[in-house]
């Protein structure tokens, strides 16, 4: 993206090779010392040429192109003829995949994190899921022959891509869900799975996010049918759900702004902010305290709900707004439950619910906002959006940099 501005024409270096420069040539050796080749290829438009629109930042922007971009991925990877989950030719038979892996860091982690709840729903599979730079160093057996997948929306993070060569030594399948299609964990994983977010420039990451949770939504659900776990009519269902989502994000976007006003205004004073969230919320609980903490600088923590009374639920008083994710699904009588827990101790309850949800949390909470109608199963798009935004809102009240925060780079390529 750096390049950007002076040239489209790019050539990547292999592992080992070096390039010695001049004003009229590049000349390339590779690690034997002996010149070669490494092909040219066109880079897309970098969204740092494309601009900012009448956006304030590169943030705001991205989250507003989410309706476009999760419609891209999905257009990719759902038939819009049959509802089925196509994906790109595999180098193994999915039928047989009966353990994944599951790597990354960061926010990609999250979107990791919720696709082990759908692929061991849907598919029966059980999932190990861990934080690459972890993974990396425990010396954990991968076997061979089993699938392991790293998500990251650059591709080129450096912990991650080690633990792709990692299972790759071991002999396992490797996928990688990336958003750069020529990163390096694009060229060397035996699939890429790519996500159609298009440039993302903001180093809090969004479009990203939503667009790697399509992704691993139609991979979980294409493994669900291959091991027949799934109907064809089950799959038509979640991919028609999921097809929903870009209009419901579009909806999110024009309704959340006003309804968010008050609860900016009151996390914007806060010292420590909780976000709380069951099942399929949980990861966005943890991806909403990432996303406050790292362009605002208040300090959050995502926690599941029913992990509250094991000590958290210490630090609740009235100063410590609780943000919680209850969409209307299999765990929302619990996450009530834990709500209620929560208001008994004078916490703030913030909680972003469905319409007939509100009926139940308004008497216990702060602030309650209604979130459009979704199948709970693909609630993790839409949710997504509330938690962006309250980040977006509050960076910007507090004046900090929302594209560059402080101490952060986009892309970690150094341990
Ligand atoms: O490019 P990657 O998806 O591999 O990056 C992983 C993390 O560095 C990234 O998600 C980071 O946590 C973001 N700044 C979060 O917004």
């Amino acid at each position: 993206m750096a390049l950007g501005p002076l040239t489209r024409r790019i050539a990547y270096l292999e592992e080992g090779d070096i390039a010695i420069l001049s004003r009229e040539s590049a000349e390339i050796l590779n690690e034997k010392g002996e010149t070669v080749e490494r092909r040219i290829q066109i880079a897309e438009l970098s969204g740092a040429i494309v601009g900012k629109g009448n956006y304030k930042h590169f943030m705001e922007k991205e989250i507003h192109e989410q309706p476009a971009t999760v419609g891209e991925t999905l257009n990719g990877l759902v038939d819009a003829g049959t509802r089925g989950v196509v994906l790109p030719a595999l180098p193994f038979d999915l039928a047989t995949v009966d353990r994944v892996t599951l790597v990354a860091c960061g926010t990609s982690y999250y979107a990791a994190m919720v696709a082990k709840y759908w692929i061991e729903s849907l598919a029966q599979v059980p999932v190990e899921l861990d934080i690459a730079s972890e993974f990396r160093y425990r010396n954990g057996p991968v076997l061979p022959g089993s699938l392991a997948m790293f998500v990251s929306q650059s591709g080129e993070t450096v912990d991650t891509l080690a633990a792709l060569r990692y299972a790759k030594a071991k002999g396992a399948h490797t996928a990688a869900v990336v958003n750069v299609p020529t990163s390096a964990m694009a060229r060397e994983a035996d699939v890429m799975l790519r996500t159609l977010a298009g440039p993302e420039i903001g180093v809090a990451t969004t479009k990203a996010f939503t667009a790697q949770l399509s992704v691993l939504a139609c991979f979980a659900t294409a493994l669900g049918r291959a091991r027949g776990l799934i109907s064809a009519d089950r799959e038509a269902q979640i991919t028609q759900a999921l097809m929903e989502i870009p209009a419901r994000l579009a909806e999110g976007l024009v309704k959340l702004p006003s309804l968010l006003t008050p609860i900016v205004e009151e996390v914007a004073e806060a010292r420590d902010v909780l976000y709380l969230g069951r099942g399929l919320s949980y990861p966005l609980a943890m991806e909403g305290a990432l996303k406050l903490k790292e362009i605002s600088y208040i300090h959050a923590e995502g926690y599941a709900a029913g992990e509250m009374k094991h000590g958290p639920i210490a630090l609740i008083d009235e100063t410590v707004p609780v943000i919680a994710l209850a969409p209307e699904d299999s765990w929302f009588e619990k996450t009530v439950s834990n709500l209620q827990e929560v208001a008994a101790r004078r916490g703030r309850v913030i909680v972003f619910t469905t319409k007939r949800g509100a009926e139940h949390l308004r008497p216990i909470a702060a602030h309650v906002v209604e979130m459009p109608d979704i199948d709970p199963l693909v609630s993790p798009l839409l949710y997504a959006l509330p938690v962006q935004m309250l980040a977006y809102y509050v960076a910007v009240r507090k004046g900090t940099d929302v594209d560059q925060p402080r101490n952060l780079a986009k892309s970690v390529t150094v341990e």
